[in-house]
């Protein structure tokens, strides 16, 4: 059963002035759903402003929530006020509620994150889960970022439910830099998340819950990215304040599409012939998943050849990011030396 792709914007602390509100939902009036699943997630100042603002069906999903409910709990957003505003989603384990960007206030833990979770399935909402690791645990290599993630997931695993559930992996070191994960680094990750899923919890659940990709996913590397078959949507930060927001909609809903259409092999043919165009993009999106497993195979060869230690995989020797942004605006990744643009990975 083909997973319907799913993409989020992440609207974080963003805009400033309210009257830019009616620009950032048009943008995500624009998004054709009919083939992708759309959620947005205001600041929670703006939240109730425009939570009645979209007319595609796209969902609102606030950013954080309690787990107590209504009462004396400054600050907070409660499950049961999102239930009664007619609301369905909430975002919780971002990185930068989980502390990865230097809060000065405690992190929420991934046992605070799983309470919250279980009180937001028991209210009746659904959950996006936001997990990934920091640059170092990257430079350790593909063991450690799954050791990572699954330290986040662990304690959620009891409320795993595909229907209520997306997991969106975002490797911190990629967040609002510009340097996206490659498609053999997302398709790698996000394989071995499936991997310890079916494993840990069942091979159904691991085979239907969705999982996001996030960091620097924009326009120029949906396509891309989309045509990774364990990738089933973004969780877009940046790109969703803008226009283009619909077009990384559009792209996945047309990958995905084309690759369900062309997957089976033993399927009969289909009495309607798919389009030229239609044709091409399941073409592309065969080569690139391709593309990717000899990526892993390339790794897994240098990896069986190490005797000393595993070779580890830093963001400037992986298989560098199809489209690296050259201006890099997180002081983080100062050090991080820029891969050359891979022109094999240029293939849309
Ligand atoms: P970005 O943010 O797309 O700006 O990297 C993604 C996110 O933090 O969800």
């Amino acid at each position: 059963m083909p997973r319907r792709p799913i993409v989020g914007g992440n609207w974080k602390c963003n805009p400033e002035d309210p009257a830019k509100l009616d620009e950032l939902v048009a943008n995500i009036n624009a998004c054709d759903t009919s083939e992708c699943d759309v959620y947005v997630c205001p600041s929670t100042l703006h939240v109730g402003m425009v939570f009645q603002s979209f007319t595609n069906g796209a969902k609102v999903a606030p950013q954080n929530c309690n787990f107590k409910g209504c009462g004396a709990f400054t600050g907070e957003m409660a499950a049961e006020q999102m239930m009664s505003m007619g609301m369905e989603w909430c975002l919780i384990g971002h990185s930068e509620r989980r502390g990865e960007f230097g809060l000065p206030t405690p992190a929420e833990s991934s046992e605070l994150l799983a309470t919250k979770m279980q009180y937001l399935l028991d209210t009746g909402l659904k959950c996006i889960l936001a997990i990934g690791e920091p640059l170092p645990v990257r430079e350790q290599g593909v063991e450690a970022v799954l050791a990572h993630c699954v330290e986040q997931l662990k304690p959620c695993l009891p409320y795993l439910d595909a229907d209520k559930v997306v997991i969106a992996y975002e490797p911190v070191w990629s967040i609002g830099t510009g340097v996206t994960a490659s498609p053999a680094q997302a398709q790698e990750t996000h394989k071995l998340i499936r991997e310890w899923l079916a494993k840990e919890k069942s091979p159904e659940l691991a085979a239907a819950i969705r999982i996001q990709y996030g960091g620097s996913a924009n326009a120029k590397n949906a396509a891309e990215l989309s045509a990774c078959e364990d990738v089933d949507g973004f969780l877009v930060g940046g790109a969703s304040l803008k226009p283009e927001f619909a077009e990384i909609v559009a792209t996945i809903a047309k990958v995905k599409s084309s690759a369900n259409a062309a997957a089976p092999a033993d399927q009969p043919a289909v009495a309607e012939p798919a389009s030229e165009e239609d044709a091409q993009a399941a073409r592309l999106s065969k080569l690139a998943n391709e593309m990717a497993q000899e990526k892993l195979e390339e790794r897994a060869r240098l990896e069986a050849a190490a005797t000393v230690a595993p070779v580890a995989v830093p963001v400037s020797s992986a298989p560098p990011p199809c489209e690296l942004e050259k201006t890099m605006t997180s002081p983080r990744l100062a050090a991080v030396e820029t891969p050359t643009k891979s022109s094999s990975c240029s293939i849309l």
